[in-house]
């Protein structure tokens, strides 16, 4: 106001004016979106299975969360859950400036208790399409996840045009509790939780209830006409565009996301805008988000599947199936065709090339710094400490501290009381490591330790993939970083060469991504710029492999770091302490 009444007393100078009024105006911040979330545990069937899942509002998936890009996101999250404690982590937003609100537990909070009021409170600085989920043990497999739309600020426009709007999530699906299941991952013998028993698209899916034994307790709580489990419908209207933000938050399994008679134009991925590329089948990893283009251009007087379906591993569970309606045909007239089979589960080839494919869109590219600070290799391996199956990065298993890192660090308590000082191992001899073999690992070990980053450095991170303890294996993982997009540098297969490989880096136009598969005996680098201060995982978002150990935690400038919320604290070493 103050400069609008200058203005108009210095009537000469309309051009200064013109440029104070549009300052002011650019300043107005963005709106605050408030959400009261109640997380609580519901019988459901999103597979015609009833079983316990955690809803928040009485929904699994959760609600979806709009907003503008700068817009402040307030959500005050109340733990209904009676006798479980829960954090929720806001997959692909930054938290620039409020690294506490990242609801990692053990890393950036304390978990909430049941009965307790917890409010996240963060800004969304950039458009794009992200995801939401429980951050706590395995929970996430227990239904607590969602998707965040982010818009592009008013007037601003995006590289490409579409009449509509729609999110897909896609997830895997377990009928055992989450507390069977980490019951048996951390047990001797060791249980492996073994393959999905079902594919969800939105949160709904298709178990078939006869490979049951009648009569059983298990029989007599599935039920295929169960409301819950009908197929997840997209209408659409013949010849509009459809824009599909796709999300995956399976907690084990890779996928293949496929639309009958309709090829997908990809656009967008983890938020970022990619140099448009054609597609069939899209191969989705658990934590990326993509945005397809579709045209309803087919024949409009039918229906047509949409599937998607394991890859990676040797599938064990059905095809999950959602129908694409072409208005005004009747929504739930099933195609006249079968489910279209997906492309075969064991073409890596195929996969690692559409991981190549990912550019970034030429108007929209962040060019990354040419050379690192730091090189940190990372190898990949399954192991065995005594006596239970655990992953390793160099051979370090990673185990979360009592006392969340942020906290510990930011207030300086006793840090050796709360977790190992010894950072992990940057320069592990990778190179004589034959990535083809099964697994040994003799001196594997467990530990919490974390890589402190310098400020503002650039660090390089090369995941380096090998066999399991199983012979002629080796898995996919999806990497994801917290705090950060990382410029995706390469990809290749069979062991990393540093000499050879770092010269073939994509240095013109990488996708940036929080999210990124290291192909089985292949290699992934990224690079990212340790510019965020907080304490940050980085970790496979499979959610059982994160709990066996595949994971690590960087910190970055933690002492510029504002106060910290006193919500946070509460647990172990942080007992009874508040900011001062
Ligand atoms: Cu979506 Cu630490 O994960
Ligand atoms: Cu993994």
């Amino acid at each position: 106001m103050v400069e609008i009444l200058e203005c108009r007393t210095l009537v000469k100078l309309l051009v200064l004016c013109h440029l104070i009024f549009s300052v002011a105006v650019s300043k107005v911040e963005g709106r605050i979106r408030h959400y009261r979330w109640d997380v609580k545990y519901e019988y459901k069937s999103p597979d015609c299975f009833k079983k316990l899942v955690i809803t928040i509002n009485g929904g699994t998936p959760g609600p979806k969360i709009l907003a503008q890009q700068g817009d402040t996101v307030v959500v005050e999250l109340k733990n209904s859950l009676l006798t479980e404690n829960v954090a929720i982590h806001w997959h692909g937003i930054r938290q620039i400036g409020t690294p506490w609100s990242d609801g990692t537990e053990g890393v950036t909070q304390c978990p909430i208790l049941p009965g307790d009021t917890f409010i996240y409170k963060f800004v969304v600085d950039r458009a794009g399409s992200y995801l939401y989920h429980a951050h706590y043990g395995i929970q996430r497999e227990a239904g607590l996840y969602g998707s965040i739309i982010v818009s592009v600020p008013n007037g601003v426009s995006e590289p490409f045009v579409y009449d509509y709007d729609r999110s897909i999530i896609l997830n895997d699906w377990y009928h055992k509790s989450t507390f069977e299941q980490a019951t048996g991952l951390s047990s001797i013998p060791f249980v492996w939780v073994g393959e999905p028993q079902s594919l969800l698209i939105n949160g709904r899916g298709r178990f078939n209830c006869s490979l049951l034994a009648t009569p059983s307790l298990e029989a007599r709580v599935c039920n295929m006409t169960n409301p819950d489990c009908s197929p997840y419908i997209l209408t659409v209207i013949p010849g509009k565009t459809y824009r599909l933000r796709i999300g995956s938050l399976t907690s084990l399994s890779a996928l293949s996301f496929q639309i009958e008679g309709h090829k997908m134009t990809v656009v967008e991925a983890d938020g970022h805008y990619v140099e448009p590329f054609e597609i069939q089948n899209l191969y989705i990893y658990s934590g990326e988000t993509y945005s397809v283009l579709i045209k309803a251009n087919q024949n409009p007087s039918r229906n047509y599947w949409m599937t998607t379906n394991v890859v990676s591993r040797k599938p064990a569970t059905l095809t999950g199936l959602a129908i694409l309606n072409y208005y005004p045909n009747y929504p739930k007239k099933s195609p006249p065709t079968l489910p279209t089979a997906g492309p075969l589960w064991n073409e890596t080839a195929q996969r690692l090339a559409q991981s190549l494919s990912l550019k970034a869109h030429k108007n929209f590219t962040h060019t990354p710094p040419l050379t690192s600070d730091k090189v940190i290799v990372l190898l990949n391996t399954q192991n065995k400490i005594d006596g239970v199956y655990r992953w390793s990065l160099n051979n370090v298993s990673f185990s979360l501290p009592h006392t969340p890192y942020l906290v510990a660090l930011k207030e300086n308590v006793n840090l050796n009381r709360i977790f190992d000082q010894n950072p992990p191992p940057e320069n592990y001899d990778f190179e004589n490591y034959d990535i083809y073999g099964v697994a040994e690992n003799v001196n594997a070990t467990s530990s919490n330790g974390i890589y402190r980053l310098r400020f503002n450095s650039t660090v390089d991170v090369i995941l380096q993939n090998a066999n399991t303890m199983t012979v002629n294996n080796s898995e996919t993982h999806p990497w994801h970083l917290h705090g950060h997009d990382f410029w995706v540098m390469g990809y290749g297969t069979g062991k990393f060469d540093i000499k050879k490989d770092v010269g073939k880096y994509n240095l013109v136009n990488p996708i940036m991504k929080n999210t990124v598969p290291v192909h089985p005996y292949g290699w992934t680098a990224l690079r990212f710029r340790a510019d965020n201060p907080g304490v940050w995982a980085f970790h496979c978002h499979i959610e059982s492999h994160f709990y066996m150990g595949m994971g690590v935690v960087f910190e970055e400038g933690v002492e510029k770091v504002g106060k910290l919320p006193s919500s946070v604290m509460g647990c172990g070493e942080t007992k009874g302490f508040h900011s001062p």
